[in-house]
């Protein structure tokens, strides 16, 4: 079947994944996880048949990342650049037209994406998230579960923003900054710290 979508990780996040997927009309039909002893098992159905690692460089067919940190996610898509990468939309999600989403992003049900905000690509749009107007979102963030980003504001590439992070206008994330549960962003927050809290400020360096 030419819908055939190959999921990448076999975590939690990978049933979100196939779950989004079907309900997008694709057909999920293997699951890779460098995790040896996950070999055989099966997610939501879709068989363990082999490592990630073991994928060659030129491999086609259509594939996800379903893996929650934002570094693998991008050395994964690095490596496999032959692969096509689609979109996924959950139906119970609410996308503006005029949004922009690049390739292997996901966006979660309960997710709202307003008008004008550009997401790029292999990010993760999570549970409940709002995204408002003119929002953008560089490659590989990730927007964990019931965060709230006010209009115009930017993550820049690989950040991570906790659960429930808020986000005030016109405000910077830098780069592959990690953001705790619950911080609220008042002020730009320097590429590559960890930062927390009401309002949100540096705890340290990220850890791998
Ligand atoms: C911020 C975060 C990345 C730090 O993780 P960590 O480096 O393992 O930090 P630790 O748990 O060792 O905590 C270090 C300190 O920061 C504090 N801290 C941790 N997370 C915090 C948060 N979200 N808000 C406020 N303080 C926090 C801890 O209480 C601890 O304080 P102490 O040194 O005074 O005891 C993590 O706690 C977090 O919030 N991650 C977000 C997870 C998430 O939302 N996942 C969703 C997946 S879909």
């Amino acid at each position: 079947m030419n819908n055939e979508l190959l999921i990448l990780g076999a975590g939690g996040h990978a049933k979100v994944v196939i779950e989004a997927a079907r309900l997008c009309g694709l057909n999920p039909c293997a699951v890779y996880d460098d995790d040896a002893s996950l070999l055989g098992k099966l997610i939501l159905g879709v068989p363990v048949k082999g490592k990630i690692i073991d994928l060659p460089d030129d491999r086609s067919g259509s594939a996800f990342i379903a893996i929650g940190n934002t570094k693998i996610r991008r050395l994964i898509a690095q490596r496999l650049s032959k692969l096509n990468w689609p979109v996924l939309v959950h139906p119970a999600a609410y996308v503006s037209p005029s949004a922009r989403i690049g390739k292997g992003s996901i966006v979660c049900a309960g997710a709202v994406v307003q008008p004008d905000v550009e997401i790029g690509e292999h990010v993760i749009i999570n549970i409940g998230a709002n995204i408002d107007h003119d929002f953008v979102i560089g490659d590989f963030v990730h927007i964990c579960p019931g965060c709230n980003l006010a209009g115009a504001a930017r993550v820049d590439e690989g950040a991570m923003l906790g659960s429930r992070t808020s986000v005030v206008p016109l405000k910077q994330i830098g780069s592959w900054a990690t953001l705790g549960s619950g911080a609220a962003v008042v002020s730009d927050i320097p590429a590559g710290v960890v930062a927390v809290g009401v309002p949100a400020t540096k705890s340290g360096e990220p850890r791998e």
